[in-house]
């Protein structure tokens, strides 16, 4: 099964009124931007989610299970707590006590928007606290601005295939409705076991690019879109191909050029750096694990362990469920 499941969405009128004593979850899906040649413009929605509850409480707590759970900073430093402190700061309150219990399932640093999905958390779970002063629109400029780029934080929030720019200072974003529903594309994620930074994955890349590059991803991306909209694997494997940000960013992660060849040997349609990297995205009809077995065996022969994750899309962006 490539899809996920459905339930309250934030920030729409239909928000159920929190009571002061209620406990409640976020939950926020894992995102893959790009998509090839929608360098910094697409983005897709993950069946793989990272769910929070909080529970109001005298004092402050926060708890971390699974992923990062060693590495992240289970105090006011964390990021959903920085997320949550901007909510506050534009309701012009006082943070209410509370305690926050995250289990997390999108692996940190790895193209997979884990970053957004601690930002739409902590901005999602003080707008319910507070009653939801803020609209979905509000929550997704906020997430931007915090973020730095939209195309993780819009689906992350919407779901789904999301295209995002930015308008004088105002993120633009649309969600793509699609023939997922009836043509299901299924995801292999394939993730190495390197540090490659977002940071240094920007710093790689050209400040100018020419202007047949351009025209070829312009061109491509429209395509990617039509290729999601239709199902249609055959078209997604001719346009996939991207030349802005992938010959940069490919070369310096050990073994990833070679995975994405053995995706698409092994049967994937098509195939492209997840995000930044140093995850890969390979898109196919059914389910295969050949395909994550031929991209973590490319890693494995340049010394560097990888974790598969077979996912579906989700259409569904994040939301919250109310537990009393
Ligand atoms: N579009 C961004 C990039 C995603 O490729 O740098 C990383 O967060």
């Amino acid at each position: 099964m490539c899809r996920g499941g459905a339930l309250l969405h934030p920030g729409h009128s239909d928000a159920v009124p929190l009571q002061p004593t209620m406990k409640f979850f976020v939950k926020v899906p894992a995102t893959s931007a790009n998509l090839g040649p929608g360098f910094d413009a697409l983005g897709l929605a993950l069946d793989l989610w990272n769910e929070t509850k909080f529970t109001p409480a005298d004092k402050f707590s926060l708890h971390i299970e699974g992923e990062g759970a060693n590495r992240l900073a289970p105090n006011q430093k964390n990021l959903i707590v920085r997320s949550m402190q901007k909510v506050y700061d534009a309701a012009g309150k006082q943070m209410s006590p509370v305690c926050i219990h995250c289990i997390n399932r999108i692996p940190l640093a790895s193209g997979l928007g884990s970053s957004a999905a601690a930002i739409i958390t902590g901005l999602l779970g003080a707008n319910a606290m507070l009653d939801n002063p803020l609209s979905s629109t509000d929550i997704l400029t906020l997430a931007t601005e915090i973020e730095g780029h939209p195309d993780n934080v819009a689906p992350a929030l919407m779901g789904g295939l999301v295209v995002s720019t930015m308008n004088e200072s105002k993120v633009v974003a649309r969600k793509i409705i699609g023939a997922q529903h009836v043509v299901p594309l299924c995801v292999t994620i394939t993730l190495p076991d390197f540090n490659f930074p977002t940071k240094q994955a920007r710093a790689a890349l050209p400040k100018h690019v020419s202007m047949k590059d351009a025209v070829h991803n312009i061109s491509r991306a429209v395509l990617v879109i039509e290729a999601f909209r239709n199902g249609d694997l055959d078209l997604l494997g001719k346009v996939m191909d991207d030349v802005l940000h992938q010959p940069y960013r490919l070369p310096l992660i050990p073994g990833a050029r070679e995975a994405m060849d053995a995706a698409k040997k092994a049967g994937a349609s098509a195939a492209a750096l997840s995000g930044a990297g140093p995850s890969l995205i390979a898109f196919s009809a059914k389910q295969d694990a050949n395909i994550g077995e031929a991209m973590k065996r490319a890693f494995e022969s340049v010394g560097l362990s990888a974790r598969v994750f077979e996912l579906g899309i989700s259409e569904e962006g994040a939301k919250i469920e109310i537990k009393e």
